[in-house]
This record gives C-alpha cells, sequence and structure tokens, in this order.
C-alpha cells in the first residue's frame, strides 16, 4: 500500500506552518508564515504572542496548503501530523488541537511527531538518495546536537551542547551588538562585511568529546566590546561566527570519520548560516564524504518535514493516541528505532 497523502502542522515556536505530502514524500506544498513582525519589537519571541499569532493564522495557512496541494478531496488528506514536542507550550497545543480536531472530523489517523526528528527528515526531502550511516549536526534555537543516522528512525546521540545552544548564542549575541531578531540572519549579514580574524574568540572543544559549549565564547563577545567599545561590529560578529562555526565543524568532522559515515547532513535554523553551509561543503570535499546541505527553506521551521517525519512514522509505528499531550521537553528518541509514540 503506498503512503497517504499527509497534512503536516508545525507550531513549535514562532513560524505557523502548513504543508502537505505525498507517496515518496513529494512536497505537493509547504507554507509558512512567519510571526518575526509580531516578535520584532520585543527583540525575541514571547511565548503569550507566539500562541495568540499561531491561533490567528493557523486555519489560513492549513487552507492556503491543502488549496495550493489540489487536496480537495472528501476527505482531502489520508492522515494529519502535527509537531507535539519540544517547543513552547501555548504553542504547541493550538497546532496539536486541532491536528487532532481534523483527523476526528475527517476520520483520518493522526500522527504526532518530534520537531528533532522532523529536521532530520528535512534533509530527506532535499536529498532523496541518502546513504546510512550518517552524521547529523542538529543546530537550531534550542539544540546543538551530533546525531549518529544508522537508519530511518535508529538514532544515537554522539554529543549536545552543556547550555546555550548555537542559534540561541548567535541571538543574544545579535542582541548584545544591536543587531535585532532574529539574531542568526542578522549576524551572518553583518558579519559579511567584518574580519573574522579580527578577535580571537575561544572555541570550546572539551577535549576530544563531541559536547558542545557556547555560553563563554558569549562572555568574552561581550568583554571584549566592554574592553573595546569602539570595536567595529562587522569585525566582532564575523569573529564571533568564526568561532561558532569553527568548533561544530571540526566536531562534526571527527564525528564523521570516527563512526565510518558517509556523510555529514545538517539540519535546524543554524544551517542556514552561510559559512557553516560553506564550511561544511568544503570539509565533506576534503574528507570524501557527501555532504548534505539543504535548502534554506529545508534549514529553518516549516510542516513539509513534520508531514515527512509523519509519514514515516505512521507506516512503522501506527496512528498516535488522540491523547498524546504537548511535550515541551520531547526528546528525540534514540536507539532501536521502535516508534514510540
Ligand atoms: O530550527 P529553527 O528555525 O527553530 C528552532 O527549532 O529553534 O532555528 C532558529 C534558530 C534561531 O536561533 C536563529 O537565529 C538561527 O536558527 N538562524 C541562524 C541563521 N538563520 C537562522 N543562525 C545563524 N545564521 C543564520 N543565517
Ligand atoms: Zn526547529
Amino acid at each position: 500500500m503506498s503512503d497517504p497523502l499527509v497534512l503536516g502542522i508545525e507550531t513549535s515556536c514562532d513560524e505557523t506552518a502548513a504543508a502537505v505530502v505525498g507517496p515518496g514524500r513529494e512536497v505537493r506544498s509547504s507554507v509558512v508564515a512567519s510571526q518575526v513582525d509580531v516578535h520584532a519589537r520585543f527583540g525575541g519571541v514571547v511565548p503569550e504572542l507566539a500562541g495568540r499569532a499561531h491561533l490567528e493564522l493557523l486555519v489560513p495557512v492549513i487552507a492556503e496548503a491543502l488549496e495550493r496541494a489540489g487536496a480537495d478531496g472528501h476527505p482531502p488528506v489520508g492522515a494529519v501530523a502535527a509537531t507535539s514536542g519540544p517547543g513552547l507550550m501555548g504553542s504547541l497545543l493550538v497546532g496539536l488541537s486541532h491536528a487532532k480536531a481534523l483527523s476526528m472530523a475527517w476520520a483520518v489517523p493522526f500522527v504526532g511527531v518530534n520537531h528533532l526528528e522532523g529536521h532530520l527528515f528535512a534533509s530527506l526531502l532535499d536529498h532523496p538518495d541518502l546513504e546510512w550511516p550518517l552524521v547529523v549536526l542538529l543546530v537550531s534555537g534550542g539544540h546543538t546536537m551530533l546525531v549518529l543516522v544508522e537508519g530511518l528512525g535508529r538514532y544515537r546521540l554522539l554529543g549536545q551542547t552543556l547550555d546555550d545552544a548555537a542559534g540561541e548564542a548567535f541571538d543574544k549575541v545579535a542582541r548584545f551588538l544591536g543587531l535585532g531578531y532574529p539574531g542568526g540572519p542578522a549576524v551572518d549579514r553583518v558579519a559579511a562585511g567584518g574580519d573574522s580574524g579580527a578577535f580571537a574568540f575561544p572555541r570550546a572543544m572539551a577535549e576530544k568529546g563531541y559536547d558542545f559549549s557556547f555560553s563563554g565564547l558569549k562572555t568574552a563577545v561581550v568583554r571584549a566590546v566592554e574592553r573595546e567599545p569602539s570595536a567595529s561590529t562587522p569585525d566582532v560578529a564575523a569573529s564571533f561566527q568564526e568561532a561558532v562555526v569553527d568548533v561544530l565543524v571540526t566536531k562534526a568532522r571527527r564525528a564523521v570519520a570516527a563512526t565510518g559515515s558517509k556523510g555529514l547532513c545538517l539540519a535546524g535554523g543554524v544551517a542556514a548560516n552561510s559559512l557553516l553551509r560553506a564550511r561544511v561543503e568544503a570539509a565533506c570535499v576534503e574528507d570524501e564524504v557527501a555532504a548534505l546541505v539543504p535548502s534554506q527553506a529545508m534549514c529553518t521551521d516549516n510542516a513539509a518535514m513534520i508531514a515527512a517525519a509523519g509519514q514515516w512514522r505512521l507506516a512503522h509505528g501506527g496512528p498516535s493516541s488522540l491523547d498524546l499531550g504537548a511535550d515541551p521537553n520531547l526528546a528525540l528518541a534514540l536507539g532501536a528505532g521502535t516508534p514510540g509514540q
């Protein structure tokens, strides 16, 4: 039996997204409504406002995703998938409750998706011919992880951040430098005009392990600017970005070599960073492994990745119970890959 048409819903943070994915993980539509305008004047995501904005945006975003996909049957899709965690509680609940309601109204299966697994599936949508094992560097606003993917649903956590996530460090440094929100893209832009060798910021390599730490780097940036208030912002941004990317790429390369992986795959919002993308490409050419760098749209939050992960979970573990709750701290299910939802 071929995979059903799946409606994916993503509302874990500040993007309201819906998408339709068909058999063979074909993306029929992917609609993302960003809430940047809602949060920009506060310099970061305000959870209460995010939840309310999802409530307003979700129905029209789903309608547009269904229309663009030409999904106008009764029911329009064969299953509904939604992010159940991790993320902001109020935001997750909007998408999850809506997905359950649609599954009941249309009498089709509902499946809850782990947002992190969604990011792993995003790479599959751009690179359908992935070969295992593979190391994924998952770098987002809330997570920084090196994951060994031994096959679909079979994940081993090699390392993760001990304090700030890489995206969080970008956001905090951007805020400190007065570059606004969202911070990552702002630092990326400003750094393009700076000298990355201007400041020798620390690289927390934590010896030979695969864990990361970015809070010391953030503090070093603050100290440097306090010491030298006239420092060029592009130089500070470029030197900071260089330090983050250096650590991420050094550890990811080591992980690929140590596990005998066939490639290195980028995932999550920070994977949109231009320096990180360029360095991963270059490192993989040198190491003769595949570089799997998703399109910018597949790096940041979207619902196509949720629909794709949901389609796979549905085929391998069946539907989720309608009792499935939202879990702001949901961890990636590690190990043999028995779907546990
Ligand atoms: O995956 P994502 O969209 O949301 C979460 O699941 O967290 O990631 C958002 C994070 C933010 O911290 C944002 O600043 C960062 O990704 N980001 C970037 C860039 N674009 C987005 N960081 C560095 N350079 C970028 N170009
Ligand atoms: Zn994300």
